[in-house]
């Protein structure tokens, strides 16, 4: 069984990554939290502890490839084996129509959405190889499918990390590696709460207004929470799932059905 192995998570720290180093905990995995901030981490850390399995919290900037290197070298030390990658670490990036984004803006957006995984997958992959079974979940977003005003450049890394979710799986599933994609739709929490203030703002609009607009995009009327973006991802390395590979599932209250 995978899940009883070790799960390295990259932007571990807090929001989605936190619940899903806590479910996985749950679920039988030690876990490595990957992550830029180390006072965040640490709260994650004592989740996974508080469940009854290992925790390391390390320092891990996914954009360099030397600190990629650094994290999966100290994880295998520890545990002696990866079992599980999840490539949750992503950031926004601009919101503004394409001909003003700046050049900058666009190489963060990819550097963290897509050179992460890339290098990610590049340090872990062959130690999956060495085992001979291994899971990657990169969690993307419904913006790689469902446009979204003006934010190309993480749709276009979102879409992005689908193609090389597919590509990787066909390379490594004789290995018994699957790698999957979750889509999550709008994530309720702090995060979205502020977007929904500032666009009640700067429309006029109640902060109510705004939050029901958007939960309407859902045959649900809901948006969707983090546990649920982390029950998927126990799922998908569960052995239940053994079968799922190269797949990009929406976890959106249907807000998304392609
Ligand atoms: N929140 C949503 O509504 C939503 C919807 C769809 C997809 N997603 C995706 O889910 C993932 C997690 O989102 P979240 O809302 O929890 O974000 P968040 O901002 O709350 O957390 C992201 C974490 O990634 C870390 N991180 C950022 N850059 C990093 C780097 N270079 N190296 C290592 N860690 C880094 C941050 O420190 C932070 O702890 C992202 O990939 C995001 O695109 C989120």
């Amino acid at each position: 069984m995978v899940l009883d192995s070790t799960a390295i998570v990259t932007g571990g720290g807090r929001g989605i990554g936190q619940a899903i180093c806590v479910r996985l905990a749950q679920k039988g995995a030690d876990v490595v939290i990957a992550d830029l901030d180390s006072a965040e981490m640490s709260e994650t850390k004592r989740l996974v502890e508080n469940e009854g399995q290992r925790a390391l919290a390390v320092e891990t900037d996914v954009t360099e490839l030397e600190s990629v290197q650094d994290t999966v070298d100290t994880a295998l030390d520890e545990f002696d084996e990866v079992g599980i990658l999840v490539n949750n670490a992503g950031i926004a990036g601009p919101t503004d129509p394409c001909e003003e984004i700046a050049q900058e803006a666009w190489d963060a957006t990819t550097n963290v959405n897509l050179r992460g995984p890339f290098f990610m997958c590049r340090e872990v992959i062959p130690i999956m190889k060495e085992q001979g079974y291994g899971r990657v979940v990169n969690i993307a977003s419904v913006t790689g499918k469902k446009p979204l005003l003006n934010r190309t450049p993480y749709a276009a890394t979102k879409m992005g990390l689908i193609g090389f979710t597919r590509t990787l799986a066909l390379e490594v599933g004789e290995h018994d590696i699957n790698v999957n994609a979750i889509c999550p739709g709008s994530v309720d929490g702090p995060r979205i709460r502020g977007v929904f203030e500032q666009q009640a703002e700067a429309t006029g609009q109640t902060y109510d207004t705004v939050r029901t607009e958007v939960e309407n995009q859902s045959p649900r009327n809901e948006l969707v929470d983090r546990e649920d973006i982390a029950n998927t991802t126990a799922y998908l390395c569960s052995d239940e799932a053994s079968r799922i590979t190269g797949q990009d599932i929406n976890v959106s209250a249907g807000k998304v059905m392609y």
